[in-house]
């Protein structure tokens, strides 16, 4: 068992990575405190799951479970109220626990359901997705979107736990994995250098769902992760760093529709742009740009932004990016590969440039 800790004083909680922790009673019993849980899945992880971890739980407990639609286009306000539908039907009270299922979509929702049911409530995360298990279970984001942009409404709250079960990946399309992947690649440009020349000697092992690798990447992921969150729990500064590519791949998903590109797709392609744009501005160099798109490209991930997205769409929906600061667009570049900066010194015109060629 893999295991380490978020640190952030009172609201500390572990992150537990193994196979097989999704059938033990321990990985749940310590974090629920009253009698209550509901449990918060969709309709593909269900049929899945579902049984395997209602038979960890510990006895006596009132269990309700609520099964979302799965998918990106259903990670609306409407689809949430179904979640407090269940609470309230059920007479969920302040002690209740929620435990989301699933990959970051099934996540984020349960972690608003749980910051605002009752003005907030315990929950733990069981993420299922390679990406939800590097990233969105980690650091207590929570939310869904609004059809005018990505995750705009939402809350930070922290789960009481997380854990990590790496034998459910097997069941992941690889299309999926690979999306995953993106976001574990963007932990090596931001911020680990070693851990992205492991990944170029080690990407055949992690497509092939090695459990040794995958088990690695998601523990080093994650540390990474825990180590950003706990120096910045808000995004006051550095956790800005995590979102590399988010501000051009939440564009993407935006324009194309949500659920058409995978999050991790368009976050590949938008690292290949924040990489453009840091090349442009002379803090890399173009090796660095073709050495990130060519570990992308092993991993199956696109490394242009759509044909049908112009520069004008780019901007205007870059425009309600959340680290807009006074109508200023700040980015995430790299000042070189292994570290990213947050700016919004950026040469506009090199902007439009990469915007354009990319
Ligand atoms: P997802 O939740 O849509 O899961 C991808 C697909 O895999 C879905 O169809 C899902 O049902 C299915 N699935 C899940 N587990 C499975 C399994 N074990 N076997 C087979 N199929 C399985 O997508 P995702 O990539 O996990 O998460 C993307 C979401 O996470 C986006 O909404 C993004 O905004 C959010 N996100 C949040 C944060 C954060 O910090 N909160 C960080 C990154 C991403
Ligand atoms: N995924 C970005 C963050 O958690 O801050």
């Amino acid at each position: 068992m893999r295991s380490l800790e978020v640190d952030l004083g009172d609201r500390s909680y572990p992150i537990f990575i193994a196979p097989g922790v999704l059938s033990q009673v321990e990985s749940f019993a310590p974090y629920i405190k009253g009698d209550q849980v509901c449990v918060v899945t969709n309709d593909v992880v269900a049929p899945l799951y579902l049984d395997t971890l209602l038979a960890s739980l510990p006895n006596g407990l009132k269990v309700s479970t609520v099964v979302l639609p799965d998918g990106e286009a259903n990670k609306t306000l409407d689809v949430l109220s179904t979640i407090y539908d269940t609470l309230l039907r059920d007479r969920h009270n302040r002690t209740t626990t929620l435990i989301a299922l699933g990959g970051g979509v099934v996540g984020d929702m349960t972690g608003f359901a749980a910051a605002s049911y009752q003005r907030g409530v315990d929950f733990i995360q069981v993420p299922t997705t390679l990406l939800s298990q590097v990233d969105s279970s980690v650091g207590g984001k929570t939310g869904v979107n609004h059809p005018l942009g990505k995750n705009m409404i939402g809350a930070f709250h922290q789960p009481n736990a997380v854990v990590i079960d790496t034998n459910v990946l097997k069941s992941l399309p690889p299309r999926e994995l690979s999306a995953g992947i993106a976001e574990v690649i963007k932990y090596g440009l931001i911020a680990d250098a070693e851990f992205l020349v492991w990944l170029e000697q080690n990407m055949a092992a992690l497509l092939a769902c090695d459990a040794e690798a995958l088990a690695y990447a998601i523990e080093r992921s994650c540390l990474n992760k825990a180590q950003v969150v706990a120096e910045d729990e808000r995004e006051g500064g550095i956790r800005a760093i995590l979102n590399l590519g988010h501000t051009f791949g939440h564009a993407i998903e935006t324009h194309q529709g949500y659920g058409v590109w995978l999050h991790g797709e368009a976050v590949a392609a938008g690292m290949v742009m924040a990489a453009d744009l840091s090349a442009r501005q002379g803090w890399i160099s173009w090796e660095s740009v073709e050495r990130i798109k060519s570990l992308l490209k092993v991993a199956s991930l696109p490394v242009e932004a759509p044909e049908n997205m112009t520069a004008a769409d780019f901007m205007e929906l870059m425009a309600v990016d959340k680290k807009v600061l006074s109508g200023k667009l700040r980015l995430v570049l790299l000042s070189e590969v292994g570290k990213a900066v947050v700016t919004e010194s950026f040469d506009e015109q090199y902007l439009k440039e990469t915007l354009t060629t990319c």
